[in-house]
């Protein structure tokens, strides 16, 4: 680590707390000079760093640049030996993951994130609406799981990982929409892709990349997207962007840890946006309407219409929200 880095990992461990010159030349055994330098460098790559008189430079708490260290400040200890890697732009950090793993340089539990995607993928072949600012984070579960039951929860999981830390960390209630949509107030947050790598000698798949988009800052949504998508904040955040996708990531470990157990399946149904709606969805190009009864342990939505009950597995569906609306 460069200095530079070591006097940021400093600043975010006492985030709002004044440093002096002195203190961090002493903890670093380096002149205060070269502090200054690097605190100065710091600020010029944009970091809020305040200088006060008599106490010396305060990394400001709203200060909102995803690095490796302000990632790390907010991770429970049992993470420290993780790979980080964040960048300031990446063509899609799921495709980067993907990279990195087949050239063997990241463990299980590795967190890829980027302020920006140049091309964000999303689910079906879609693209997904990556500027600047946003959370586009990608998480490597590299274990093999052998039933597939289990590797269909995955997703879920995710969704309710997400669900969780905008909870606790903001007080939103926002909505899971099957499988994998998070929503608030009707409008899409959140989206998340989980791509595996099979073996084709066995046919398993022993890596898995989840990932997760969201639109944490208002921003100009593109035509197409614009009355279907919100942001998580429109005016100031109250949270930064390091402590969602930390807080995001610890849930999302803990339940991939303990994916037969399915404690989050329960979390699941309970803000699910589809429970007991009126759902539209395709079956062989055929459309479907029928009534959510029930989402299963494995994450299959049960619909009935009349006396016949089916069990979705995967898909998309459209939800009805008022007479003539479907979301
Ligand atoms: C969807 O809504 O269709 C899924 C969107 C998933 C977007 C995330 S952003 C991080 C990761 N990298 C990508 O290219 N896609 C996922």
């Amino acid at each position: 680590m460069s200095l530079k880095q070591h006097i940021l990992q400093l600043f975010e461990n006492s985030r709002g707390q004044a440093l002096s010159g002195q203190q961090l030349a002493d903890a670093l055994g380096v002149s205060r000079a070269s502090v200054w330098k690097a605190v100065k460098s710091l600020q010029s790559d944009g970091y809020q760093i305040v200088a006060t008189t008599n106490k010396g430079y305060v990394l400001q708490p709203t200060n909102d640049i995803l690095s490796e260290q302000s990632i790390r400040a907010c991770l429970p200890n049992k993470y420290d030996g993780i790979d980080i890697l964040a960048l300031k732009t990446s063509p899609s950090t799921n495709a980067e993951a993907m990279t990195r793993l087949m050239q063997g340089q990241l463990k299980h539990g590795a967190l890829i994130v980027a302020d920006e995607q140049t091309n964000g993928r999303g689910r079906m072949g879609k693209s997904f609406f990556s500027p600047k600012k946003g959370i586009y984070m990608s998480v490597c579960l590299c274990k093999n799981i052998e039933n597939m039951q289990d590797v269909m929860v995955i997703t879920p999981a995710a969704a309710v990982a997400v669900r969780r830390a905008i909870a606790d960390l903001t007080g939103i209630d926002a909505k899971i929409k099957w499988v994998n949509d998070i929503y608030i107030c009707k409008k899409k947050v959140c989206g998340i892709l989980t791509q595996a790598d099979i073996d084709f000698e066995s046919g398993k798949a022993g890596t898995f990349i989840v990932g997760i988009g969201i639109n944490f800052v208002e921003q100009n949504f593109p035509d197409d997207i614009k009355d279907r998508a919100c942001a998580l904040f429109e005016g100031q955040p109250t949270v930064t962007r390091s402590q969602l996708i930390a807080n995001i990531y610890d849930n999302l470990i803990t339940f991939s840890d303990d994916l037969k157990d399915r404690e989050f399946m329960a979390e699941y149904r309970t803000h699910s946006l589809v429970m007991g709606k009126e759902v539209c969805y395709a079956i062989n190009c055929e459309e479907k309407k029928g009534r959510v009864t029930d989402i299963d342990d494995d994450g299959g939505l049960v619909i009935q219409e009349g006396d016949t009950v089916r069990k979705l597995t995967c898909g998309e569906i459209s939800i009805r929200s008022s007479e003539n609306e479907w979301i």
